[in-house]
């Protein structure tokens, strides 16, 4: 299977986006707490982040926090935002070595003021590096990147006339960044769950079961096979 994948080059997505799902699932089956499932959530995400370098993935779009994540248990939401700053304490050095580039996307209020600082310096580190670009989608919602888009879109008085797909990609989030190409959903469901509703309109959609912490190098491989048998036709009728 391996083979299959890595002689078709042309074939591997540029960007992939993960709905980390499953996470709680998977620490439930185990009798463990929620927040055990989030840190074996990382863990994995560590392998993750070697395998796209190892199959030449240049984006990788993870998604952490959603907007809608607030309503969780506040226990849940604390555990959340202490495992995003301990990964910036822990691996910032690492990723920057390994020529990760992270990216942050959403909105950093709602973040505290020490966490922003964190997010801003991670990111300022890391802006020069070119291996792989980690896009941390936290405190993210699809149809809160669209009203940031349009407000500052009419906040900017954009005569109607000049807005266009392309102005739009100008004002969201991933600005400047090509649309997924690949979405994967871990954990089952079948949903984008208000995930990159503009940029993902063409991506390929892979789920499966297997829960976050279990999605390990051969299921993304997996994926990667899956995405390199479809035939993408963006709505047009391939001439034969
Ligand atoms: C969904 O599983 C997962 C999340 C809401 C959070 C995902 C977060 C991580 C993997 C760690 C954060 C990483 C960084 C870099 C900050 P779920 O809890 O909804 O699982 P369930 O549906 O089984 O309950």
């Amino acid at each position: 299977m391996a083979d299959e994948v890595l002689t078709l080059p042309e074939r591997i997505p540029y960007h992939v986006a993960v709905i980390m799902d499953g996470n709680g699932r998977w620490a439930k089956s185990r009798g463990l707490p929620r927040l055990a499932g989030h840190r074996a959530g990382v863990e994995n995400l560590r392998r993750i982040l070697r395998a796209c370098s190892e199959f030449g993935i240049k984006i990788l779009t993870i998604y952490a926090f959603s907007t809608e994540n607030w309503g969780r248990p506040e226990a849940e939401v604390r555990g959340l935002m202490n495992i995003l700053e301990t990964v910036i304490d822990r691996e910032l050095n690492q990723l920057n070595a390994n020529g990760v580039q992270l990216r942050h996307i959403g909105e950093l209020d709602g973040l505290s003021a020490m966490l922003q600082a964190k997010v801003r310096k991670a990111i300022d580190m890391t802006r020069n590096n070119d291996q792989l670009v980690l896009n941390v989608a936290f405190n993210y919602g699809g149809r809160q990147d669209l009203l940031q888009a349009i407000r500052r879109i009419v906040e900017d008085g954009v005569p109607s006339e000049e807005i266009d797909e392309k102005l739009v990609d100008y004002y969201l989030y991933t600005a400047g960044q090509p649309d997924p190409d690949l979405v994967i959903r871990t954990a089952g469901e079948m949903r984008l769950s208000n995930f990159l509703l503009w940029q993902a309109s063409y991506a390929e959609y892979y789920a499966t079961p297997a829960y976050w912490p279990d999605f390990d190098r051969d299921e993304l491989l997996k994926a990667l096979v899956y995405f390199a048998r479809r035939e993408r036709r963006f709505g047009l009728v391939l001439q034969p």
